[in-house]
Order: C-alpha cells, then sequence, then structure tokens
C-alpha cells in the first residue's frame, strides 16, 4: 500500500451516472472513506453525472458527506443518462467541455460508476487523454469484464420477494401471474430471480420465446393438478417471430398491440392459447430503488476500497471488476460498447431446466 505522500492521486472526481441503484452510496463511501483517511485525497462530487462535469457543477466533499450513507438507496451525487459523445456537433461540444472543466479543476482523476454506457463514455474520455477509473454498477449485471456488478444482488431480491408474494395470488386464483423484470438485452435479472423464486417459465431476451411450447408447458402443470403458473420475462423479451424482424417493423407491431410491454403481450398470448386466466405485473423502478442488500454494501465497499488504492498508484483507464471471488481490474476497452448477455450454455439455464422451468422454448 502506497502511503499518502507516495500516492500518484492528490486530487479526483467522482461522478455516479446512468440509472440509479442500491449500492451507489456504498461504493461512494468507499472510495472516499480509503482515498481520504488512507491516502489524504483531494475529493470533489460531480453532480448529475457526465452532466455535471460538463455545466461545471462540482462541490468538494468533506467526510460528514459520505459519513452515514452505506445504506441509503440512490445516489448522494444525483444521476443523469447523459451521453456526451452521442450527437456529433453537441457531443464535440461537449467533451471539449469536460476536458476543460477537468483541466480547470486541476483532477489527477476521475472516478465513474455507471453501467455499460458510463464505462463506455470512461473508455472514450481516457483516449482523450483524461486519467478514468471506473466502477461497475447495475441490476442488471451485463457489463462484460466483471462477474458482478453492484446493484444486482438487492434487485434480485426484490423480484425474488415479489415472485414469491405473486405466487400466493396465483395459487389463491387459479391464475397465470406474468412478472416483468427490468433486463432489455440482457436476461440475468429474470434468470436469477425466476429461479429463485421458483418460475415455471422463464423467458430472456437471449431465448426468443416460442408461445406454443409455453402453452404447452402451462397445459401439462395443468393436466398434474397445478390449476397456477408463475411466468418470470424479461422486458426485453421477444417471441421467434419478433427476434426475426427488423426493429423498426416490431416497434411498429408492439405499437398497434397497445400492450404496454412484454409481460402483457405474452399473458394476453397465454391466454389466448391455453385458456388460463392470466395477469401482468410489471416490477419497473420499485427493482432499483432502497436500500442495498447486505451483498452489495459489501461489493460496493469492496470494489470502493480497491478502486483508492488504485488512484493512489495512479491506475488509470481500467474498471474495478470481479473475478470469482477475488476484486480485480480490466481495462477500460473491456466493457465499451459491450453487454454481457447470459451465454447459451450457461450453467443456470441448465439448473432450471433440471427442475423443470420451461425456457420458452
Ligand atoms: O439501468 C438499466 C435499467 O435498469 C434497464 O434494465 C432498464 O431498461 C432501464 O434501466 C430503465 O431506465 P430509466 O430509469 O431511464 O427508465
Amino acid at each position: 500500500m502506497e502511503s499518502a505522500e507516495q500516492s500518484v492521486t492528490k486530487t479526483f472526481g467522482i461522478l455516479t451516472a446512468g440509472g440509479d441503484c442500491p449500492g451507489l452510496n456504498a461504493a461512494i463511501r468507499g472510495v472516499c472513506r480509503a482515498a481520504y483517511s488512507r491516502y489524504h485525497m483531494n475529493i470533489l462530487g460531480i453532480s448529475n453525472g457526465y452532466r455535471g462535469l460538463i455545466e461545471g457543477d462540482v462541490r468538494p466533499l468533506s467526510p460528514e458527506d459520505f459519513s452515514g450513507i452505506l445504506t441509503r438507496g440512490g445516489t448522494i451525487l444525483g444521476t443523469s443518462r447523459e451521453k456526451p459523445f452521442k450527437s456529433s456537433e453537441i457531443g464535440e461540444d461537449k467533451v471539449k467541455a469536460i476536458k476543460e472543466n477537468y483541466n480547470k479543476l486541476k483532477l489527477d482523476g476521475l472516478v465513474v460508476l455507471g453501467g455499460n454506457g458510463t464505462n463506455t463514455t470512461g473508455y472514450l474520455l481516457s483516449q482523450e487523454g483524461l486519467n478514468i477509473l471506473g466502477m461497475p454498477k447495475t441490476i442488471d449485471n451485463d457489463i462484460e469484464g466483471t462477474d458482478r456488478s453492484f446493484g444486482f444482488h438487492s434487485a434480485m431480491a426484490i423480484c425474488t420477494d415479489a415472485i414469491d408474494r405473486l405466487h400466493s395470488i396465483a395459487a389463491s386464483h387459479n391464475r397465470v401471474m406474468v412478472i416483468e423484470t427490468m433486463g432489455h438485452k440482457a436476461g440475468w435479472l429474470a434468470l436469477f430471480s425466476g429461479i429463485a423464486g421458483g418460475g415455471d417459465v422463464i423467458i430472456i431476451p437471449e431465448i426468443p420465446y416460442d408461445i406454443k411450447a409455453i402453452s404447452r408447458h402451462l397445459k401439462g402443470r395443468a393436466k398434474t393438478g397445478k390449476s397456477f403458473s408463475i411466468v418470470v420475462v424479461a422486458e426485453g423479451a421477444l417471441s421467434l417471430e419478433e427476434a426475426r424482424m427488423d426493429k423498426k417493423d416490431r416497434k411498429k407491431l408492439w405499437a398497434e398491440s397497445s400492450a404496454p410491454s412484454a409481460a402483457y403481450r405474452i399473458a394476453r398470448q397465454i391466454e389466448a392459447e391455453t385458456g388460463m386466466e392470466t395477469r401482468a405485473t410489471v416490477l419497473g423502478h420499485v427493482q432499483r430503488g432502497g436500500i442495498p442488500s447486505a451483498s452489495d454494501r459489501i461489493l460496493a465497499t469492496r470494489f470502493g476500497t480497491a478502486a483508492a488504492d488504485m488512484l493512489a498508484r495512479g491506475e488509470y483507464g481500467k474498471m474495478v471488476a470481479r473475478t470469482g471471488s477475488g476484486t480485480g481490474a480490466v481495462d477500460l476497452s473491456v466493457p465499451a460498447g459491450k453487454i454481457k448477455k447470459v451465454p447459451k450454455d450457461d450453467p443456470l439455464l441448465d439448473t432450471a431446466a433440471a427442475v423443470g422451468t420451461c425456457l420458452g422454448v
């Protein structure tokens, strides 16, 4: 461990970007406490993600700011989905403003806490010469280069609790309950909470579903006396036909269907195919709110303190990561522009199938 005098970083900025999630404050606390107490670094908190750096909305953080926030949901820094590189001309202005403010604030480095978009922007900024250190957060667990992101475990617990509650409704009413989790491109949350909640069917974006196969499964259950079923669906679920369409045609089809989301579309299809009474529940932003789970608090704190050590060593252009049981780091080019999807051979898919869960095909 470097001494405070040896620390390469004297002053750093910190921001949170993208959708909020449980564990952000725990991670902020982890970085700031270790950076402050071990390395005596100056810390500047940047408001509302990259937007704060564009607009110069920055304030110094002192120990009172990062005390008492371990269990608090959301982010004390605020967040936004600002993507400075997104639109060409305005993008250039935004990137220019970021670089100017970075220099004006005399930052030795910038810590960015976020998902795919945030770490991709971090990578692009590091290509522009800024010292960036990424930290992986998202309830979707879809960041390439890390086994887990903080936020995922908390969201999984919320989804599992919701599935448990909807289970008793399904059983009492002899209904099919279709429960939608977040996850546009990756089905980790639906898969994990679906298994934890004993889902009879789990539909993820990586495996386009066949409504006939799902209906056969539900009817089969009914024949064995199981008069209710739980169907867990990721918001990005696609039928086999939808997966074959281009995005424009798919959007048109969905707009015409007037179903607000995947769960509603699938609930309708199940009812039409099986005649079983079916209800849809979209868990929505409840999944991202509130206190972090104990596991996320630990992960976020580990990531945070590891980030402080990396700042002290001047180890930039990287994202803190978890591989196996250890905390390490990967080059920011690893998560940049990518989405970590559930692979076709993920052992958990086989686990689900082995306990009789239908995966939509
Ligand atoms: O942060 C990712 C995510 O959780 C996605 O799964 C979801 O589609 C999206 O956020 C919703 O974002 P917003 O809060 O901007 O509606």
